[in-house]
């Protein structure tokens, strides 16, 4: 128990960085609160206009979702991974640094399914770009891959990533409330746009 709550603050502590927010600062691209969605994650950080910033933000937040999956798996076990990923996307959601107000998750989402199971995290990139690419809209490729994850668990053979990604996806489907408002009336805005 010791060992899983250990990966626990470890998988936290590394999803609590806010690279985005690091990121815009070091590179003198003002405050990303005050910019478009005022969200810390890598579609906002495009409408700054950088998109060297988004890219290395996308990087960065999904690297941190491995690399705990990765750390926990190597020195610990399976469970522990799923656990450090799953604290990892909660620390980027409820940063502490940021009194608890953080981003979506979908970058990390991404990079610890990968990690966790990777022909699952290739496919949930793929919905992602796919339903990005059709609709233009950065959210919607995130509802649609969250929402498609425990499938792809169950039809790529991780049957034991399934709960985990199912808790992801609604917590991912939480977090866009504003968004999924805006698609809704048709308001929310393209990839790039500000
Ligand atoms: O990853 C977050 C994305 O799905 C939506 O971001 O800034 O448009 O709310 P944003």
């Amino acid at each position: 128990f010791a060992t899983l709550m250990l990966w626990a603050v470890v998988g936290y502590g590394l999803g609590s960085i806010p690279f985005g927010m690091v990121l815009t600062r070091i590179m003198g691209l003002g405050n990303l609160r005050q910019i478009g969605s005022g969200n810390i994650g890598t579609t906002n950080v495009l409408r700054t206009g950088s998109k060297k910033a988004a890219a290395l933000t996308l990087l960065l937040d999904g690297g941190k979702g491995a690399v705990a999956v990765l750390l926990a798996r190597a020195l610990a076990s399976e469970d522990a991974a799923q656990l450090a990923g799953l604290a990892a996307f909660a620390g980027h959601c409820f940063p502490v640094w940021l009194g608890f107000k953080g981003g979506k998750g979908v970058a990390t989402f991404l990079g610890l399914m990968l990690a966790l199971a990777w022909p699952v995290g290739i496919a949930c990139c793929l919905t992602w770009l796919a339903a990005a690419y059709l609709s233009k809209i950065s959210s919607m490729g995130a509802l649609v891959s969250a929402v498609a994850a425990p499938v792809w668990c169950l039809l790529l053979g991780a049957p034991m990533a399934t709960v985990l990604a199912a808790l992801l996806a609604i917590i991912i489907l939480w977090r866009h409330k504003e968004n999924i408002a805006r698609l809704r009336n048709g308001t929310e805005p393209k990839i790039g746009q500000k």
